[in-house]
């Protein structure tokens, strides 16, 4: 590559995307609906006059392709849908530093050695269906398109129609597949969405892995009654017992690894004269060691049980989620993190908590590594989400220069 990126270039896109995306709560760009199909336009505008081949795959996922000497091909990604009233650069970073990337690679004018192709996975953050990685899932057979079949958003929408809507076919998404086939390694530029970089003063760190995870939709069953008539030690509320198993949700992620997050609650008949009869939340947890994680989701089992006698009401738990630890390539996290070092001055090594598409393609077997730049105040899936200038530069100068050094690694085979 003889070029050289210009990160500015690519922070005037992430302005631009957050323009025509972001309301007063912020970035609006949720999968399967008009703003992120707007952005992907957008995207797709921006890609126009490189030399690149754009399509979307059998599971909605937009590829960008610079064909080169040999099939082999090198892929950088991540996803341009957001969660609601979310941050400017959650996915946008990785999407535009790699069309940066793509674009100093186009200059040369020459063809590179191997194939590099742009990603843009479809509906990373899982925000409508409760499934993440749901484009990078599907695409790489860690997601059973049967596993989605009877599944509907909270207005009762099934999620095989809202993808139809645009154009995808939930049942033949695994052909996608044959995308993987050429690919020899997987690179993901994202923010941190943490503290770690920020505390060590350092723009860019290397990731090693990501976090398993595992997803619950609750239902508490008790008796709505009439609120002013109805005495208090009578009442089977379902909320109330859903406020208690918050509580224990939080209680049983006790140690430093562990992460548990409650972040959906629906209440019915959620009204002010009525005792809720229905609760349904959403039980989200994150460790690092599986059998930790295991601990930690049957001692929220243990604490249902308990609070369903106590408050005299119902609990099921089905499992709508789940991924287990990732680790990434050892020899890529060694080559990214030299590369960070020799661009930026430092580095770090830091495993994920959040979920990133690059755990569904290191599932399935492709050498996989991720770049962080540094989040100003750990802030992300909000509006306050932000990183600066400089920090957002080296991570698109980091993710160019590991891409050239990896692009140099396949040729020589
Ligand atoms: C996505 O942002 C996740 O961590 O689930
Ligand atoms: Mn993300
Ligand atoms: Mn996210």
């Amino acid at each position: 590559m003889a070029a050289e990126p210009d990160p500015d270039r690519a922070l005037a896109d992430l302005r631009a995307l957050r323009a025509l995306t972001e309301d007063d709560r912020g970035a609006q760009r949720v999968a399967w609906t008009d703003t992120w199909a707007q952005a992907r336009r957008w995207l797709v505008e921006r890609l126009a006059g490189l030399p690149v081949r754009v399509d979307t795959d059998e599971a909605g996922n937009l590829w960008a392709v610079l064909d080169g000497a040999s099939p082999d091909t090198v892929v950088l990604g991540s996803h341009i849908d957001s969660v609601p009233d979310g941050g400017w650069l959650d996915g946008a970073l990785g999407v535009l530093g790699g069309l940066e990337v793509l674009r100093t690679l186009a200059a040369s004018g020459t063809p590179p050695p191997v194939t590099v192709a742009l990603v843009d996975w479809a509906d990373e953050e899982g925000a409508r269906f409760g499934r993440s990685l749901l484009g990078s899932g599907l695409a790489t057979g860690t997601l059973d398109p049967r596993d989605v079949r009877d599944v509907a958003d909270r207005d009762g929408v099934a999620l095989a129609d809202a993808l139809r809507a645009h154009g995808v076919d939930v049942r033949a998404a695994p052909a996608a597949r044959s995308r993987l086939e050429p690919v020899v390694a997987y690179l993901e530029l994202h923010i941190e969405q943490g503290p770690v970089l920020e505390r060590d003063g350092l723009s860019v760190g290397v990731v090693t892995g990501t976090a398993g995870v595992e997803r619950h939709r609750v239902r508490i069953r008790g008796q709505a009654v009439q609120g002013g008539g109805f005495p208090m030690d009578a009442r089977r509320d379902a909320l109330a017992a859903g406020a208690r198993l918050v509580l224990d949700v939080r209680t049983a992620a006790r140690d430093e690894r562990s992460r548990a997050t409650v972040g959906a609650i629906d209440v019915r008949p959620a009204i002010p004269t009525a005792v809720p009869g229905v609760c349904e939340l959403v039980i989200d947890q994150r460790h690092p060691d599986r059998d930790l994680l295991a601990k930690m989701r049957g001692e929220v089992h243990e604490a249902a049980a308990r609070i369903a006698v106590e408050e005299r009401v119902e609990v099921d738990f089905e499992r709508i989620w789940s991924i287990a630890p990732i680790a990434f390539d050892a020899a890529l996290v060694d080559l990214a993190d030299e590369t960070a070092r020799a661009e930026t001055g430092g580095s770090a090594r830091l495993f994920s908590g959040a979920l990133h598409d690059a755990a569904s393609v290191a599932a399935a077997g492709v050498p996989t590594v991720m770049l962080f730049v540094q989040s100003r105040d750990g802030i992300s899936h909000a509006r306050e989400e932000d990183s600066s200038p400089e920090a957002i530069a080296a991570g698109v100068r980091t993710l160019a220069a590991l891409t050239r050094r990896v692009i140099e690694r396949a040729a020589r085979g």
